[in-house]
């Protein structure tokens, strides 16, 4: 398999789909159209009005890599080789035109003849009763039949949120090598360690999930697939984690350089710098499109992010504001076709600037007082936190409950 960067696969994945008579659209921004979310989460956001049938693409077909965040699984983050909070959707999207058949058979022609994946450890899953995608793997693309594996709603159903467009999926997984494998004896497809990794969701969208959890069938039968940047780059290169490759490796090294420490030696420092590598992407391209720190919504994310940054940068010496430093170098590795990041450095680098020194200033003084209260809490026996400590730690010291709670997790108190 040819070795490519990050931005090599970004290409290769759009000409891909273009060649296929795809419309490319540039990444839509991360702040949706949309009441029912607060960042766009997945590539098919921006198009949900086509699933629903209440707009009609001029195009039926169409293909993007879309900037998203996601901060369900943030404590995750740092402590896997794949959580992120702002990552890559590579994604192809069909209303009413291609459906199981092309999506399968193209997506399995893209990574075995574009990328160079090896077929024999690539392995299918399907939903349990989905027998059309199971003759499509088993009998067009040739898959045979033990390396399809059936799963129910919690794997192969994919939907966009408590309401919405939603369907069968059937993923597309990459066996690393028993290297990766947890070593448990049931270690298999499914298995949540590395050994299979998911590396494509290809969702048969048929669905519009109602308040009441009913399914209403959608007007036409759709595709939604996608595909992590970020992951299918650590195949290709060969690496144990996402935050080896050329996506993030830049970043994880000015970590180390202004920490002075060094990236393997340690799990508390590499578990910092990778935190602080993640969240200085999501701040860059969060600012880039327009959400400022606050105290409610999209800005309280961001504001929680940050000051999460700031803390693990501590944690590893960092006393001096030092989230702006990335910028440039985010800029270095997106900023094409991410035009946005340089058009809005300068007020990408304000934002950071005044919402880091603004928390510095208190961040040592709660951690203080947090501390002593930890200390006083072990001493006593007793688990529980006092509501008014997290609320003065909140109100007087900026700092955001997660992560009150985040600290008080890592040692043991509630
Ligand atoms: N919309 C498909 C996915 O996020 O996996």
């Amino acid at each position: 398999m040819q070795w490519r960067t990050g931005s090599e696969l970004r290409k290769l994945f759009l000409d891909f789909w273009i060649s296929k008579g795809s419309k490319l659209y540039p990444s839509f921004s991360l702040v949706p159209d949309d009441p029912t979310l607060l960042f766009t989460i997945a590539g098919m956001v921006p198009f949900k009005m086509y699933y629903l049938g209440i707009k009609q693409p001029d195009h039926p077909t169409a293909v993007t890599s879309q900037k998203c965040v996601r901060t369900n699984d943030i404590d995750n983050v740092g402590r896997t080789a794949r959580h992120h909070t702002f990552f890559e959707m590579l994604g192809n999207f069909a209303w009413g035109d291609y459906f199981k058949k092309e999506a399968i058979t193209w997506a399995w022609e893209f990574l075995t003849e574009w990328v160079g994946l090896d077929p024999n450890r690539m392995y299918a899953t399907i939903y349990l009763d989905d027998e059309e995608a199971f003759h499509v793997w088993n009998k067009i693309v040739g898959l045979p039949a033990e390396r399809i594996y059936r799963f129910g709603e919690d794997e192969n159903y994919w939907f966009m949120g408590n309401t919405g467009p939603c369907g069968p999926c059937s993923e597309i997984m990459y066996d690393q090598g028993p290297e990766f494998s947890c070593g448990k004896p049931t270690c298999d497809v499914g298995c949540s360690c590395d050994r299979y990794l998911e590396i494509w969701n290809l969702v048969f969208t048929q669905y519009d999930r109602q308040e009441d959890g009913s399914l209403k069938p959608l007007p036409k039968k759709n595709i939604d697939t996608g595909m992590g940047l970020e992951r299918l780059t650590s195949l290709v290169q060969n690496v144990r984690s996402d935050f080896e490759t050329d996506l993030f490796r830049p970043l994880i090294d000015h970590a180390c350089e202004i920490a002075g420490v060094e990236y393997g030696s340690d799990a508390r420092s590499d578990l910092a710098v990778r935190v602080i590598a993640d969240h200085a992407r999501s701040l860059a391209f969060m600012i880039a499109d327009g959400i400022l720190p606050s105290n409610e919504g999209q800005g309280y994310v961001l504001r929680r992010l940050l000051r999460r940054a700031v803390r693990y940068g501590r944690l590893i010496g960092l006393d001096k504001p030092f989230l702006c430093e990335f910028l440039p170098i985010i800029i270095r590795i997106m900023g094409d076709p991410y035009s946005e990041l340089m058009e809005q450095q300068l007020t990408i680098e304000q934002v950071i600037h005044l919402e880091e020194n603004k928390f510095s200033h208190t961040l040592e003084q709660g951690t203080n007082l947090l501390d002593m209260e930890i200390s006083r809490l072990k001493k006593q026996n007793n688990e529980t936190l006092d509501g008014d400590i997290a609320f003065t730690l909140y109100d007087t010291y900026g700092f955001p409950l997660e992560l009150t709670t985040e600290i008080c997790d890592e040692s043991g108190i509630l």
